[in-house]
C-alpha cells in the first residue's frame, strides 16, 4: 500500500486524542473490465485504496499505477480467475491480507462477467453451462466467502454487477440473462441476511454500456459511457442503495418490457 493520506475523517478517542484516520480498501473482482476500471477511479476519488483482481496481470498493473498517480491512493493487484476453485476460495483472504487486516477491507465490487454468443449458447450445452458458471456460479462462490467477512466485520458493502438482461428472459440473451437473474436473487437474499448489520448489498443493473463486451454488437441503443456507470456505482454505495439501474431510465424500459403481455412480447425480436 502507498503511504498517502486517507480521506476518511479522523476520530477522537475517549481522552480526546485524535486518532489517525483508518485506511480502507475496496476489492474489485474483474478489475480490468471497463465498468470496473471506472468504478475503481470513482472509489479512489472518495479516498479508498484499491485491490484490483483479475486475469490480465499486465493490465491490472497499468490500472494500479494509473490510480496511484491520478488519485494518490494505494492500489495493489491480485491474480484472480473466477473459474478457478482455488481463486474462488482464496481471493478474499488474499485481499484481506493486502488490505492490512479484516478491519481495513471495506467493500467488494464483483464486476466480472461474460455475455457470450446467445445464438450458439441456445444449442451448445457446453457454452450455456460455461456462461452460467462465469456469471452465476463463480459469483455465488466468491460472494459466499465475502458475506462471512462482512457479517463478522459488522459493516461494509457488497456490490455485484448484474444486468437488465436478468429482468425478463428474451430470445436475444436468455442464457446470460438467466445467470444474471440468479445473481440478482442471490443478492436479494444476501441483502435480507445482512440488513440487520446495516451492510449495503447493491445489485447494479446496467443497460447497454460502451465496453469491450458490447463492441460491434448490432441493435444497441441508448448506450452509456462506462465512466458514468462507475461514478454512479460509487455514489449508490454512499447512498446505501439496494438496486441501481444505470442509466436510471432502464428501470422504466425494463418495467415496460416485463409488463408486455406474452402474445405481444412473442411478436418482438427483443
Ligand atoms: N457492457 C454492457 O453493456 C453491460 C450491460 C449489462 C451488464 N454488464 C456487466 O458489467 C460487467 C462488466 O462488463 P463490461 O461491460 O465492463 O465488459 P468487459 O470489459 O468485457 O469486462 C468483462 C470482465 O470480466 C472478466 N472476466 C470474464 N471471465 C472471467 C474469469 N473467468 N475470471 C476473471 N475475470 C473474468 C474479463 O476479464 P479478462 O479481461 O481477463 O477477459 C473482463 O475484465 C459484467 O458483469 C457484465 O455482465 C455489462
Amino acid at each position: 500500500m502507498g503511504t498517502t493520506i486517507h480521506s476518511s475523517p479522523a476520530s477522537a478517542d475517549r481522552t480526546g486524542a485524535v486518532n489517525a484516520p483508518a485506511r480502507e480498501s475496496v476489492l474489485i473482482l474483474g478489475a480490468s473490465s471497463s465498468i470496473a476500471r471506472w468504478t475503481a477511479h470513482a472509489f479512489a476519488r472518495r479516498g479508498y485504496d484499491l485491490i484490483l483482481a483479475g486475469r490480465d496481470d499486465d493490465d491490472l498493473a497499468r490500472l494500479a499505477s494509473d490510480v496511484r498517480v491520478r488519485h494518490n491512493m494505494g492500489a495493489e493487484t491480485l491474480h484472480f480467475d473466477a473459474l478457478s476453485v482455488s481463486s474462488q476460495a482464496t481471493a478474499f483472504g488474499d485481499a484481506v491480507r493486502l488490505a492490512g487486516g479484516a478491519e481495513h477491507l471495506a467493500g467488494v465490487v464483483l464486476a466480472f462477467g461474460l455475455l457470450g454468443d446467445q445464438r450458439r449458447a441456445a444449442h451448445d450445452s457446453e457454452l450455456a453451462g460455461y456462461l452460467v458458471d462465469v456469471n452465476f456460479t463463480a459469483a455465488v462462490r466468491v460472494l459466499t466467502v465475502a458475506s462471512d467477512h462482512f457479517e463478522s466485520r459488522g459493516r461494509g458493502f457488497i456490490v455485484a454487477v448484474g444486468s437488465v438482461a436478468g429482468d425478463r428472459g428474451r430470445q436475444s440473451n436468455y442464457v446470460y440473462g438467466a445467470a444474471k437473474a440468479g445473481l440478482a436473487v442471490f443478492m436479494q437474499g444476501l441483502r435480507h441476511r445482512l440488513a440487520p448489520m446495516g451492510i449495503t448489498v447493491l445489485t447494479v443493473k446496467p443497460g447497454f454500456v460502451d465496453t469491450q463486451m458490447t463492441f460491434g454488437h448490432p441493435g444497441l441503443f441508448l448506450v452509456a459511457p462506462p465512466s458514468a456507470v462507475g461514478e454512479q456505482i460509487a455514489r449508490a454505495v454512499e447512498e446505501q442503495r439496494s438496486v441501481l439501474y444505470v442509466p436510471a431510465f432502464w428501470r422504466i424500459v425494463m418495467l415496460i418490457i416485463r409488463l408486455l403481455p406474452q402474445r405481444i412480447f412473442h411478436r418482438t425480436r427483443l
